[in-house]
């Protein structure tokens, strides 16, 4: 029933933990926790009517004997401070999971784990996360279709020294960074590579353009360089 890609995220969910899925939709995530035991409790929750009642008609169809707690409302007002050990958002902006969480910060703290699955903006969702006191316990790389998505596991607390990096949170080292260069696996390889072309497109289309200066060139080239370098394993 789960894709990969929430599959992944049932993984990093420990044995007992409690649960809200902000932007749940189809519901299937909380429900196969449910279903495999993994969690006592989970609060399936959308800003959405329509939404939300897309997982009570799942949950009603494929599981009618389980109890779910549906909750309607914005991010994070739908919980209490301290009422779930984890704290899901997925297939959302990189931008939007910032907000939801900077909004209601002291809820955001107050769970044990955070697993994020952002569809954009993910460098700025790491930036913003270690800038805030959160520290990455985990990242991985899950196919979906012909999407690479990452999934980022966050805890609160000091951040490692290899995630405090200095550049700028639109930096390609946010968005690629050398610690899921270094997870090696043929995946990190070609979403390295697909960024790689991106880039070269980027590199191509500017060509033709009066508008940019030398300068713009050399950004690209620099990101192309440094995505070689992870790509080697020299950096
Ligand atoms: C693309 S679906 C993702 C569904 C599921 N989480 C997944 O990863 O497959 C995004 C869902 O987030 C909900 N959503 C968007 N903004 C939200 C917010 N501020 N608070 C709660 N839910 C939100 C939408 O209504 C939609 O149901």
């Amino acid at each position: 029933m789960l894709t990969d890609r929430l599959k992944a995220m049932a993984n990093q969910v420990e044995q007992g933990e409690s649960v809200v899925d902000i932007g749940t939709d189809h519901g299937y995530l909380p429900m196969y926790l449910v279903k495999e035991n993994i969690s006592p409790k989970v609060i399936m929750a959308d800003v959405s009517k329509g939404s939300l009642n897309k997982a009570k008609r799942n949950a009603k169809e494929f599981m009618p004997d389980a109890k779910f707690d549906f909750r309607l409302g914005n991010g994070l007002k739908v919980i209490r401070k301290g009422e779930v050990d984890t704290i899901i958002i997925a297939g959302m902006g990189g931008n939007l999971i910032t907000e939801i969480l900077g909004r209601d910060m002291g809820k955001a703290k107050s769970a044990k784990k955070l697993i994020l699955q952002p569809r954009t903006a993910q460098g700025r969702l790491r930036a913003w996360l270690i800038k805030k006191g959160f520290n990455i316990s985990e990242e991985q790389l899950v196919k979906e279709g012909k999407f690479i998505c990452e999934i980022i596991t966050a805890t609160v607390g000091e951040p490692d020294e290899k995630y405090k990096l200095s550049e700028d949170m639109d930096s390609i080292k946010w968005e690629m960074p050398p610690w899921v260069a270094k997870l090696k696996t043929p995946l990190a390889k070609e979403f390295i590579n697909s960024k790689i072309d991106r880039e070269n497109r980027i590199l191509k289309s500017m060509e033709n353009s009066k508008v940019i200066t030398e300068s713009d060139i050399q950004a690209i080239k620099n990101n192309i360089s440094y995505l070689e370098d992870l790509l080697s394993g020299e950096y």
